[in-house]
């Protein structure tokens, strides 16, 4: 009995100790719950890992060219060479959707009564993300933190650590300032709509060791470090942190989740930081502005694990004041598809540990005089030569220029694995991500 127990621990020590996470977990403490849900965790990163991430970049330009096609061509494909845009906030007209993800949901005037309809909606690595579908509705009605031990129910502390699916959602405008990290467990939608919820001048969002997690519709700013300390993860489990580092959001270990129609600016470290192995993700419609290493997809070199990462970045705004890592990548398989590059300081796009990089129908403006070059390696070209980066009907504008290696025509060599679908035109990006960042969703009128 006592051996069984024994060869069981070392077991799942073993287990543990190859994923022995190289860079700080946060976790000030590996006990058998956190040691449980990192194996679970490393299982399901396994599991979640798609064989042929090419037919996942098919897919989605499939589904944006029928969109386009259905639209009758998105209008208005002037301005193409200013990094002024036409600002949906600024749109008084009747609903208009300019890409498939919006087009899933947004027209509808009672959007409220079917919430969970959103959880329909997703494209990419991170489409499998359901969050809270099917679960209760919680709704946030108070904004304190005050008790990261013992949340107060009618909290967003007290919504994210409960064990069974929720769809979050708040009765009215709120700015949300976290003591701690805040510690989402799985299942869980956090649903900004119908009011403007801020999460800022506190801790940043923490998604580690879980699954299923949908977060939309919210402004993420001035995200600081805090000290860590005893922190309620769960209902029924509570851990000992160490500082967290103020990203706006950290995946760690983590799969099938979805981010959309999130503005983020001035976080004290990441934006959004997506690592240790943590996989099935898309960003989608969000807005960056104001900010220096916006993220980082794998955070060291020397943990392989990253290869399993496939993420999805889409119809995304990076705008003002932005300095470089829009992603930086290690490791894995990633699609930037159709998004709005209007300015960086040093650049776009980087990585090293060869990752795979599809650049497809992107608009890159060099708005900054000497920053011109999209793509940066960390390392020699004799190294770098050999990965895959390609770039495929992106746009550039104001002398960008993106370095590709590997080979660019692999897609059409390889009939089996790929149908080699085009993306939707880079022209049409700054109308497909007119309306990213949180949108000013009413109650009863179509968002
Ligand atoms: C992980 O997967 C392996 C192989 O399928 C299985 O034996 C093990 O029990 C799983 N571990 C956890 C913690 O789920
Ligand atoms: C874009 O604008 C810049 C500056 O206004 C100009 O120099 C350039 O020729 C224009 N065209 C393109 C295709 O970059």
């Amino acid at each position: 009995m006592e051996g069984t127990k024994l060869n069981w621990l070392l077991i799942s020590f073993l287990a543990f100790a190859s994923i022995l996470p190289l860079l700080r977990a946060d976790i000030a403490e590996y006990d058998e719950v956190w040691r449980r849900r990192a194996a679970e965790a490393y299982n399901r990163t396994v599991q979640a890992y798609h064989p042929d991430p090419l037919k996942v970049v098919m897919h989605f330009n499939k589904h944006v060219n029928k969109h386009v096609e259905e639209s009758g061509g998105l209008d208005d494909v002037m301005m193409l060479n200013t990094t002024r845009r036409h600002l949906g906030k600024a749109y008084k007209g009747p609903c208009k959707v300019t890409n498939p993800i919006d087009a899933c949901w947004r027209c509808n005037p009672k959007w409220h009564l079917n919430r969970f309809r959103l959880a329909d909606c997703g494209m990419g690595f991170g489409s499998k993300a359901t969050g809270g579908k099917g679960g209760r509705i919680y709704m946030v009605t108070d904004k304190s933190d005050d008790d990261v031990l013992n949340p107060k129910p009618g909290t967003l502390r007290h919504a994210v650590i409960q064990e069974e699916p929720l769809w979050i959602t708040f009765r009215r405008n709120m700015v949300i300032k976290l003591k701690q990290e805040l510690m989402v467990t799985s299942d869980k939608t956090i649903d900004g709509r119908g009011a403007i919820v801020q999460i800022a001048y506190g801790a940043g969002i923490t998604i580690q060791f879980v699954k299923n997690v949908i977060i939309h519709n919210l402004k993420i700013h001035h995200i600081v470090e805090k000290d860590g300390g005893l922190i309620r993860d769960s209902a029924s489990h509570t851990g000992l942190r160490t500082q967290s580092d103020g990203d706006g959001i950290s995946i760690f270990g983590s799969q099938d989740i979805w981010i959309d129609h999130v503005s983020m600016t001035r976080c004290a470290d990441g934006l959004i930081d997506i690592i240790q192995g943590s996989t099935g993700i898309t960003i989608s419609n969000s807005h960056f502005t104001d900010h220096d290493h916006a993220m980082l997809f794998g955070g060291n070199d020397k943990y392989p694990g990253d290869e399993k990462m496939q993420i999805t970045v889409a119809f995304n705004h990076f705008g003002k004041r932005m300095v470089q890592r829009m992603p930086r990548c290690r490791y894995g398989f990633f699609h930037v598809v159709n998004n709005d590059y209007t300015h960086w300081k040093m650049y776009a796009i980087g990585g090293s540990s060869h990752p795979t990089i599809i650049s497809q129908g992107n608009r890159y403006i060099a708005d900054h005089p000497y920053a011109k070059q999209v793509t940066k390696r960390e390392c020699p070209e004799s190294e770098w030569k050999h990965w895959t980066w390609v770039t495929d009907g992106d746009l550039f504008l104001r002398g960008a220029y993106f370095i590709p290696s590997g080979d660019q025509d692999w897609p059409s060599k390889h009939p089996e694995k790929s149908d080699n679908i085009k993306p939707a035109s880079a022209k049409l990006v700054s109308q497909m991500t007119k309306f990213a960042g949180r949108l000013g969703c009413k109650l009863k009128y179509a968002c």
